[in-house]
């Protein structure tokens, strides 16, 4: 293991270990957490994360490796004075955890336990974790609450939520701090187009559709026209990833000042529909893109839409980019520029 390129250099501020630092959430959060004035390390396995955006790009020390290999944490943790961690290494594809479950459990669930043994060993008690709105299931009220209760309708969700019970239970057995942020629909690219969306495969509606934009998809399929919205295809609310990554910062600085454990939606409290995403890229990218409608994709919820009240009022968190267009507009610089 090599030791930290910036472990010389004299930082007032803490170094944090980022995990899935590599991917597309984790990669922006570095960069946030560098823009506060923070040393980063980052662990990643690089099954879905990319070694040249942690190498070239951020610039900062990358640990290859799994969330699985104790040996691995300890010595990490005995080689670098880690402060607090940001997790985000995490298998998200929510179709896969349907057919492929074990692989879900093992690693967001068994990885994360086998992280905060490691942690808890080396008496780091400050976590902040990335959870997912799927958490919720199928909601019962829009915008969706915090106390909205938690029935997680796939594996992937189920995961996420399980962690969110070990991290309450590690709260009262070791008095181990975390911040937990169930997101919406992460959307956008950093604004001055140094990092993006890159998923292999993906599957996601805004890359997917900047990618027919490009040519290099023939069409972008509408999955569902029957649903109970208003144009009858599902709504999300897009966040956009570097709004996302702010709140990162204001959560471990929250653990930092001796916050109590707690969770957040980071939401924008407005839903699109498909139909609108897909005539917003329209115009941001002033290509012909073509939609054809499909059946409803399996395990999809009409409408998620969360409040991010909480957040905005305890951590004083205010997204930048809450419009559409903005994040479309930067996930098409990015898109253009990787991918073009
Ligand atoms: N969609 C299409 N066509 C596509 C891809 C997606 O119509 O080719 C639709 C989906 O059916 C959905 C919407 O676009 O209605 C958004 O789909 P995404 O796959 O982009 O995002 P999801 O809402 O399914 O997933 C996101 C996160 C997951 C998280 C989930 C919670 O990416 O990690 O929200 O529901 F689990």
């Amino acid at each position: 293991m090599s030791k930290s390129r910036g472990m010389s250099v004299p930082s007032e501020k803490p170094t944090i270990l980022v995990t899935g630092g590599a991917g597309y959430i984790g990669s922006h959060a570095v960069l946030a957490l560098q823009q506060a004035g923070y040393q980063v390390v980052v662990l990643d396995n690089l099954v879905y994360g990319h070694r040249d955006i942690v190498e070239k790009v951020l610039q900062v020390e990358l640990v290859v490796g799994d969330t699985n290999d104790r040996a691995l944490l300890d010595r990490l943790f005995a080689d670098h004075a880690i402060a607090a961690v940001m997790h985000f290494a995490a298998y998200t594809y929510v179709g896969e955890s349907v057919t492929q479950p074990e692989k879900y459990y093992r690693n967001n669930v068994v990885g994360t336990l086998t992280l905060l043994e490691a942690m808890v060993a080396a008496s780091i008690k400050q976590f902040v974790f990335s959870s997912t709105c799927a958490t919720y299931g199928v909601p019962t009220i829009v915008p969706i609450p915090e106390n909205h209760s938690q029935n997680p309708i796939n594996p992937y969700g189920i995961t996420k939520l399980m962690v969110e019970k070990i991290l309450a239970d590690f709260d009262k057995a070791y008095d181990f701090k975390s911040v937990s942020f169930r997101y919406f629909n992460a959307a956008g690219a950093d604004p001055q187009g140094r990092l993006g969306e890159d998923h292999q495969p993906e599957t996601h509606l805004i890359p997917l559709v900047l990618m027919a934009a490009l040519g290099k998809l023939e069409s972008i399929a509408i999955f569902g026209t029957d649903y109970p919205t208003p144009d009858g295809t599902c709504i999300r609310d897009y966040i956009h990833v570097t709004d996302l990554a702010q709140a990162h910062v204001l959560g471990l600085e929250y653990l930092l000042k001796g916050g109590q454990s707690d969770v957040f939606n980071l939401g924008n409290g407005s839903g699109f529909s498909v139909k609108e995403v897909i005539e917003t890229a329209r115009q941001v990218t002033e290509k012909n893109i073509v939609a054809v409608e499909h059946d409803r994709r399996p395990g999809d919820p009409p409408a998620l839409v969360g409040s991010g009240e909480k957040a905005r009022t305890m951590l004083g968190w205010s997204p930048e980019y809450a419009d559409l267009h903005k994040i479309l507009i930067h996930a098409w610089q990015w898109h253009q520029k990787r991918h073009g």
